[in-house]
């Protein structure tokens, strides 16, 4: 922290949508929860000196800058919030860990397994000075999927058999859809799978309290080449019949996968940017022994529970409305069945980073929790290259948070 005290003074590289989802969240935190520790959103960084001004102004920063390295070396920084594609996740964080500041990288940790490992190796080497590092995995902070991981904990499902998770979005149906840098393994490191396929193996892992040890998985690339974006160069292109230059689309478009966890689940995920009238429909449910629960993002006010130790006349799934004060987050909020939406989970997960920085304790997901999910990842990408079973790289011990 500052010497100025209780001072946390954030500076955020990228102001896009992850960036705008973030700085609605570094402004309300504080007028929402009673934290040890107050915010200054002191410097925005983007690479366009223009647009980056217009940022700052519109979402609420004091100053901007287009150099990332000044940023995090600055002295008037005390966290540094990631908030670019996953190419720069790496350099940005060792560089910001080295400078003794605070940490918040938005998910994937990074883009392949090689720079998690160096990524959770820095956070390791400065926790040890007292720098904490997280990973943006937001959904864990809805209030209902936190819910259900209380659920799974309090032994209310009993033993978990099943896990059944899809993330689907339709965004690039559009063969014409262009070549945006979601689309390119070098900006993104992988496609649906790593975009969104990461959320659902963090959410489910979370939530159970058991992690993926080994997957079966299938991948596509259905639309192979698409059209550059405006104001591409355009080096690897080509012309199609319309005179429109072209590039190669280098990630997955679905990925489907089963997967074994150490708990004795099976479980099964699919992550899709091509299920025409999914919007962003991110599902879960689990079903154990003793019950079963059901999680819907676009209707994330809601859980629905069965329990199976209910009078055989009772049963059934029962919607719970988590809008109670005594669910998570929520007594900071509205009166009961005022519902919140998506941007609430960034305020929580602000909440619970501010805390653990301001406490001197360890926010997660660490670092070390996201290589975990970047090895998910790899493990998937791997077993639809070889059409084969494959294990999950264990993480190293000493690396775990
Ligand atoms: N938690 C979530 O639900 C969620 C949702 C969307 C994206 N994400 C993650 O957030 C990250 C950003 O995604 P997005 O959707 O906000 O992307 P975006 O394209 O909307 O924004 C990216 C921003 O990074 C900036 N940028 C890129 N390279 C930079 C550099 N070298 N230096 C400074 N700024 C740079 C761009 O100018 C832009 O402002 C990705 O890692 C993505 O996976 C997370």
């Amino acid at each position: 922290m500052s010497t100025h005290d209780n001072l946390l003074r954030v500076g955020m590289v990228g102001y896009a949508f992850m960036g705008a989802a973030h700085s609605q969240a570094w402004r309300t935190v504080n007028r929402v929860y009673d934290l040890p520790a107050r915010v200054r959103m002191a410097l925005i960084c983007g690479r366009d000196g223009g647009k980056v001004a217009e940022a700052a102004d519109r979402l609420g920063w004091e100053g901007h800058t287009t150099d990332w390295r000044r940023l995090v070396e600055s002295d008037e920084i005390d966290v540094v919030d990631i908030c670019t594609p996953g190419d720069s996740h790496c350099e940005i964080a060792i560089a910001a860990l080295a400078a003794g500041k605070h940490v918040l990288c938005e998910k994937p940790l990074a883009n392949t397994v090689a720079e998690a490992r160096e990524m959770a190796a820095a956070a390791a080497r400065a926790r040890t000075a007292g720098v904490r590092a997280m990973c943006g995995f937001n959904y864990r902070r809805v209030p209902a999927v936190t819910m259900m991981r209380q659920l799974v904990a309090d032994g209310r499902l009993g033993e978990i058999r099943h896990v059944r998770a899809v993330y689907l979005q339709d965004w690039i149906v559009d063969p014409q859809f262009p070549l945006v840098w979601r689309l390119q393994k070098d900006k993104a490191g992988s496609g649906a799978l790593g975009d969104i396929g990461a959320h659902i193996i963090d959410l489910t892992q979370y939530v159970t309290g058991q992690l993926i040890t080994g997957v079966s998985a299938a991948t596509e690339t259905f639309v192979k080449e698409r059209p550059l974006p405006a104001g591409s160069s355009g080096l690897a292109a080509q012309a199609d019949g319309n005179g429109r230059a072209m590039g190669q689309v280098t990630v997955d478009d679905a990925a489907v996968f089963v997967a074994r966890l150490d708990g004795g689940a099976l479980a099964t995920y699919e992550a899709s940017r091509f299920a025409t009238g999914r919007k962003n429909a991110l599902r879960v449910e689990i079903n154990g022994s003793l019950g079963s629960v059901v999680f819907d993002l676009e209707r994330l006010n809601e859980l629905e529970f069965y329990d199976a130790t209910r009078p055989a006349a009772e049963q059934g799934f029962t919607r719970i409305l988590v809008t109670e004060a005594e669910h998570p987050y929520m007594s900071a909020w509205w009166p009961p069945g005022h519902i919140i939406g998506y941007e609430h989970s960034f305020t929580h997960e602000m909440r619970d980073f501010v805390e653990a920085v301001a406490t001197g304790t360890d926010p997660t997901p660490s670092f070390a929790d996201a290589l975990q999910v970047q090895l998910v990842l790899d493990a998937v990408v791997r077993s639809a290259e070889l059409a084969a079973w494959t294990e999950v790289e264990p993480t190293l011990a000493e690396l775990a948070a």
